[in-house]
């Protein structure tokens, strides 16, 4: 099922280089949808039992708009400016105006004749809008259920990461610098890797990690196509020596990706990262809202912390333990901000959302986690794959920042020449089957 592409409008950067990605994967969506119809379903008695009868009525009016929604979304309807009234509505709506001016001959912006990082963020706000115009529903998250269950499926593989943890802490005093290094480029692959396990590209199905994490790297070295962990590790350390007055005490901002496994790696490289001083400060950013089903929100973050302190098992405990108490100090601290669901392209934040953008400038290091944030960094353009990573930046930098993304989307920059076209050769999905990954790293310290 591929949608044949007429002329996408031109985005709101249209003055960069680089073509669209057109909605070519229009079967997931409908699924994806139909999974929340039956789960509001699924969970209507809870409704009665929490909130009576407003809440069956809640729920069966919600569930009639969604089931809209997918006949919308089906038949290629004209997109529909949100109606309700929250935080981000009137930025959403902006957008979609400016996108509808750039449509020709007044033709009307629809589903298939929208670039597909658009119509992608706009069906899950959609859902978010079906349940705010329907209190009592309002804060109902509808792939919790998967994202609690992505967490406790991969509770072995979680094991032996915080024991692998817990045994770094206890020999971290002794470790030479080179030691440090290594095992931090070890949990930056973790973290890398872990972005393997998001729950939107398998439309919900499971997607957890079963095996050890840190066993399983040698093997998956080789579909690392760029590694520039060396670059960030630089940015962590002063050329002195780090244990001398080298010491930078970073501070690092990390923007999530996805609950469950991953959430846990890069919690597990955070705790690291703190534990051998190489930052003072860790920020998290997360979603306010549910988002490309297993994207992390300040309830799934939290309650990862408890979950891992409540485990039956020393390390994991521990480790659960140790970042409650990162967070009570004021260590590490989550936000959010409407901008990381808004459909912009980064390259729009010191204009569309300058309070974060200036935020994230204040930052020793930006950590973007997963696809979905690296489609936004680069526009989700058909770039060659030779272009430079900071050439599809196109201005955004912040601070020294590095995408850590398993591949599942089509678009990849920063290769050597005829790089792509081997491996196209051996593997043709190699882009969007999430078996490869990329480390790429950018700043703007750094020589052209
Ligand atoms: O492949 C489906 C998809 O929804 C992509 O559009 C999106 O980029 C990706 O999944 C989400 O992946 P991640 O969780 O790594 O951002
Ligand atoms: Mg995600």
């Amino acid at each position: 099922m591929e949608a044949e592409g007429t002329m996408p409008p031109q985005s709101l950067s249209a003055k960069f280089e680089g073509s669209f990605a057109y909605l070519t994967v229009r079967d997931r969506l409908p699924t994806i949808l139909t999974k929340v119809v039956d789960t509001l379903h699924r969970n209507k008695d809870n409704f009665f039992k929490e909130y009576g009868e407003e809440g069956t009525e809640a729920e069966k009016r919600a569930i009639s708009f969604l089931s809209k929604l997918r006949n919308e979304l089906q038949t290629d309807k004209p997109v529909l400016a949100l109606t309700d009234n929250a935080e981000d509505t009137q930025a959403w709506n902006e957008y979609m105006g400016r996108q509808q001016d750039l449509m020709e001959n007044g033709q009307l912006v629809s589903w298939f004749k929208s670039p597909w990082l658009y119509v992608e963020c706009y069906m899950y706000r959609r859902i978010q809008e079906a349940l705010y115009m329907n209190p009592p529903m309002h804060n109902f998250d509808a792939f919790k259920e998967g994202k609690t269950q992505s967490y406790f499926e991969s509770q072995q593989a979680i094991k032996s990461l915080c024991t692998y943890l817990q045994q770094l802490i206890t020999n971290m005093e002794n470790m030479t610098e080179i030691q440090l290094q290594e095992n931090f480029l070890k949990l930056i692959q973790v973290s890398l890797w872990g972005n393997k396990c998001d729950l939107s590209i398998s439309a919900g199905q499971d997607n957890s990690q079963k095996s050890s994490p840190i066993d399983s790297l040698p093997d998956l070295q080789r579909f690392i196509l760029v590694d520039d962990s060396s670059m960030v590790w630089s940015t962590l350390v002063a050329s002195q020596g780090f244990r001398s007055s080298g010491m930078k005490h970073a501070r690092v901002d990390i923007i999530l990706d996805n609950a469950g496994f991953e959430l846990v790696t890069d919690l597990v490289l955070a705790d690291f990262l703190i534990s051998s001083g190489l930052a003072k400060q860790i920020r998290f950013h997360g979603k306010s809202i549910p988002w490309f089903v297993s994207d992390v929100t300040k309830q799934d973050f939290e309650c990862t912390i408890k979950q891992t302190m409540a485990a039956n098992h020393k390390w994991m405990s521990a480790s659960g333990v140790q970042w409650k108490h990162f967070m009570k100090d004021g260590t590490w601290s989550y936000h959010d901000h409407p901008f990381w669901t808004l459909p912009h392209e980064f390259c729009d934040m010191p204009v569309d959302a300058a309070d974060l953008y200036n935020t994230l400038q204040t930052s020793d290091l930006i950590l973007f986690k997963g696809d979905l944030n690296y489609r936004k960094l680069t526009g989700d353009r058909k770039w060659e794959h030779t272009v430079r990573f900071d050439q599809a930046l196109r201005g955004f930098q912040p601070a020294p920042l590095c995408s850590l993304r398993t591949l599942k989307a089509d678009v990849q920059v920063g290769l050597q020449a005829g790089q792509a076209e081997k491996i196209s050769s051996q593997d043709p999905d190699w882009m969007t089957n999430g078996k490869y990954a990329a480390i790429q790293f950018s700043s703007p310290h750094r020589e052209q």
